[in-house]
């Protein structure tokens, strides 16, 4: 930056500008074209963003993805609040019978975690407090829905039974579990994605065909949540779903306690308690670092992705496997231009412009800046932020970038990214 301070107004202002731009009336786009609807981890890492601009807002946007919670608990991924011809698959495609159509799967469960944020960072109080009360059950009401769905077995972990939902679509981490799913009878389709960023940036059709079995399979089932997990070939424990609920869990015992709901509190403690103990069978000892377990194959996955480490944001101050985490952290950051890549380059699947298997994204950095924060490493988290303001500064608003040269990739002008970054600039 050559005027730290002229880039630091400037991105602010081009920030707002995106958000306001995405903003469709009480949700915010993802970005237009490629995303034109209403995703559930993204509206609430977009809250971050907005609470720094309108405390209004940014609860508006948290509450009006809640409103779309299915009598069950869980919070789907998508809301398709109007028509649109530029995504698929589209509403139909997924046919859940809902008054206004969502997906039938679910997302990275920040919404806790972004919660307590917004409550502890509130200007506003006395606007704030009674509104994030007021959503507290439907946060526990999820958080339950987890344990029951997708920990049948009580092991304290949750499985994810699309990659979608992990929200690192394509990682390579999903890689062996995806290649047991099937393709037949899944029809003739037309991909839109492709037709907004370049094929090479994006999941393959192989991959796309295996996701469309998938939504298939499930909607055959009448998405009825309780019967999907034991119908799934894919089955996979991500360890970054699951530092996300455990950190979530905790976020939302600490709101409860301080909003007086007591009953929540405790139901919260002894989920991040039971989460925060079974990460540690995701220890990959040779990786250094957590790995994904495929549930359906009874073995962790040889996969050195961000997902693993990501429990820095969820483990005990103290804990032991803190410091490896830190060591990786800094490997990784050894290894690229920019922190932190998605994948680790060393790894000869490592892809550093395609999506999930490579390139870096900065909400992922935002969670492991409040990782190591969280360790008492707030050099290290604030480099993470001042980074991701260099990068954008030069290369704009982009989904994702190149980790090695910084370039953009993916969609333009991103609502997250642009949530990011005033983020970013409060911490750097
Ligand atoms: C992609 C990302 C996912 C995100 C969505 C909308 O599917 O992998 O994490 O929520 O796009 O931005």
């Amino acid at each position: 930056m050559t005027n730290p301070a002229l880039d630091e107004d400037r991105l602010r202002t081009e920030a707002r500008a995106i958000l306001r731009e995405n903003d469709l009336g009480g949700y915010t786009i993802p970005t237009k074209g490629l995303y034109p609807f209403q995703w559930n981890w993204d509206s609430c890492l977009v809250a971050l963003g907005l609470a720094h601009v309108d405390e209004d807002r940014a609860l508006t946007e948290i509450e009006t993805l809640v409103a779309h919670q299915w009598p069950d608990g869980m919070v789907p991924h998508i809301v398709f609040h109007a028509d649109h011809e530029t995504y698929f698959p589209g509403p139909d495609v997924w046919g859940t019978a809902r008054a206004t159509p969502t997906s039938g799967i679910t997302q990275p469960p920040v919404l806790g975690y972004a919660l307590r944020r917004l409550l502890d960072g509130a200007r506003d109080g006395a606007m704030v407090a009674p509104r994030v009360a007021a959503l507290l059950p439907k946060v526990a009401a999820w958080h339950r829905w987890f344990a029951n769905a997708r920990d049948p077995e009580a092991t304290g972990l949750v499985a994810i039974l699309h990659p979608w939902e992990s929200g690192r679509d394509n990682a390579i981490d999903w890689d062996d579990a995806l290649a047991r799913v099937p393709t037949d009878g899944i029809g003739s389709y037309v991909r839109r994605d492709t037709t907004h960023v370049d094929a090479a940036q994006r999941p393959t059709k192989e991959e796309y065909d295996r996701y469309l079995w998938l939504v298939q399979r499930f909607r055959r089932l009448g998405w009825n949540q309780a019967a999907l997990h034991d119908a799934s070939p894919f089955r996979v424990v991500d360890p970054g779903f699951n530092a996300i609920l455990t950190r979530s869990a905790e976020d939302l015992a600490a709101m409860a306690r301080a909003l007086d709901a007591p009953e929540i509190a405790a139901e919260a403690e002894s989920q991040a308690a039971r989460g925060r103990a079974a990460l540690d069978g995701l220890w990959h000892d040779g990786l250094g670092q957590y790995a994904a377990y495929d549930r359906a194959a009874g073995a962790l996955v040889e996969s050195a992705s961000i997902g693993g480490l990501l429990p820095l944001m969820a483990l005990e101050p103290g804990h032991p496997r803190v410091d490896a985490l830190v060591a990786r952290l800094a490997g990784l950051r050894a290894a690229v231009s920019h922190p932190v890549p998605s994948h680790d380059p060393a790894d000869p699947r490592f892809d550093r412009l395609r999506y999930w298997r490579g390139p870096l994204w900065l909400i992922a950095n935002r969670l492991v800046a409040d990782g190591l924060a969280r360790h008492g490493r707030a050099e290290a988290a604030a480099e993470i932020a001042r980074d991701g303001l260099a990068l954008v500064a030069r290369s704009g608003f982009g989904e994702y970038f190149d980790p090695l040269d910084g370039r953009a990739l993916g969609g333009k002008r991103f609502s997250w990214t642009a949530a990011m970054v005033l983020d970013f600039l409060e911490m750097a």
